[in-house]
């Protein structure tokens, strides 16, 4: 499983963070725009989320986005993540569905910023952060179990 970046993938993000840092907000409204409309079903894990939830999400991809040569800082963030995600269920047959609506909203967003080594270093990106969260709540589930 992998839970860590390709070089090339991580000087790609490196000089293109502020394409991500100066519309964040932008593409996870985006992003949550197309999550409902395409999967409507999912709106009822958000029914407690607050109205900011948005901001919430960006405010992690942009600490992505400039951290990425570092991740481990924010795995203290991370796993404050895990804990209201095994809350409210989420499972890692979720996480395709979210790095789809997510690379849509980067697209959409970003347009011609967004190019194909782009898209493909946060596709990279997203698999990783997504691996790290999964195997957290992974172990989460495992101690409610126990
Ligand atoms: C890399 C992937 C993901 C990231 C970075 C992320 C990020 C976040 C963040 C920052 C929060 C707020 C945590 C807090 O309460 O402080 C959150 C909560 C939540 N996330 Fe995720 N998430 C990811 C994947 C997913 C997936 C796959 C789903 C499935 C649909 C999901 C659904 C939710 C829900 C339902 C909440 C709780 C909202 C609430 O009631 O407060 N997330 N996530």
């Amino acid at each position: 499983m992998q839970t860590s970046l390709s070089k090339n993938s991580i000087e790609i993000i490196k000089s293109t963070a502020e394409y991500i840092t100066s519309r964040d907000t932008d593409i996870t409204q985006a992003m949550y725009k197309i999550l409902f409309s395409k999967y409507p079903n999912v709106q009822i894990l958000f029914a407690n989320a607050p109205k900011n939830q948005y901001m919430r999400l960006a405010e992690i991809l942009s600490a992505y986005a400039v951290n990425i040569e570092k991740i481990d800082r924010l795995r203290p963030a991370l796993f404050v993540i895990a804990k209201r995600h095994v809350e409210v269920g989420i499972k890692p047959v979720h996480y395709p569905m979210i790095g789809m609506v997510l690379m849509q909203a980067i697209e959409e967003t970003l347009q011609n910023q967004a190019t194909i080594e782009f898209m493909d270093a946060w596709r990279e990106a997203f698999q990783v952060i997504a691996n790290i969260l999964i195997e957290m709540e992974r172990e989460l589930y495992e101690k409610e179990e126990n």
